[in-house]
């Protein structure tokens, strides 16, 4: 997402939590919510339980990746996992993102086989694994693109707590969906070391993912 970020609607960020409020109380109250919804940018705040501790994010899911073969976390145990959601849509946070990510892999050299990072869609019905696999691979062949289930990938983006809201256009009939958008970083043995901005420079992100190696 979103175009919506340029309306003069847009909140400020001091402003978004009630926004978000409200627009809860929309889909209790019912209609608007699409548009209520398409209104909240791509959300940079950290996630509120990300200082809890390192259980409070991640952990166990099977998902499909660009090869169709079904993985779960317990196929990335031993090496530091970058973990990214999204969607092939999104017209630029996502790639902005996956760019940052595909640079960081060229920064760390050889030392890029050592860590795994992954992009998971949240818009399985039309990020196949097939169209995952092209996807990444134009940013980089070293990316792995996971897909699944809708459920399967809700109840991933829940352990860590991802938002995500698809947002229909009712005049075209197209969607797009909604997502918070940090980079995770889980360490060796798939517990979360820390996360980061989708705007995060590639010096930083390398040096991230280089300190759990
Ligand atoms: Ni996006």
């Amino acid at each position: 997402m979103s175009k919506s970020n340029s309306s003069p609607k847009t909140p400020q960020k001091k402003q978004r939590l009630p926004l978000v409020l409200g627009a809860l109380a929309g889909l209790i109250f019912g209609g608007g919510l699409a548009t209520f919804l398409a209104s909240i940018p791509e959300t940079t705040e950290a996630p509120a339980t990300a200082t809890t501790g390192k259980a409070a994010i991640g952990g166990p899911f099977s998902l499909v990746d660009q090869t169709g073969k079904r993985v779960s976390e317990k196929d990335f145990l031993g090496k530091p996992m970058l973990v990214y959601f999204g969607f092939t849509h999104c017209p630029d946070i996502c790639p902005s993102g996956l760019q940052v990510i595909a640079g960081a892999l060229d920064a760390l050299g050889s030392e890029a086989d050592k860590v795994t990072a992954v992009f998971v869609t949240l818009d399985p019905e039309r990020d196949t694994p097939a169209v995952m696999g092209e996807y990444v691979k134009s940013f980089s062949p070293k990316i792995v693109g996971l897909s699944g289930s809708l459920d399967e990938v809700k109840a991933m983006a829940k352990t860590y707590k991802v938002f995500m809201q698809k947002v229909v256009d009712e005049k075209s009939g197209t969607y797009s969906v909604d997502h918070s958008s940090f980079m995770y970083v889980m360490n060796r043995s798939g517990e979360f070391a820390q996360h980061l901005p989708h705007s995060v420079s590639i010096d930083d992100l390398a040096a991230a993912l280089k300190k759990q190696l």
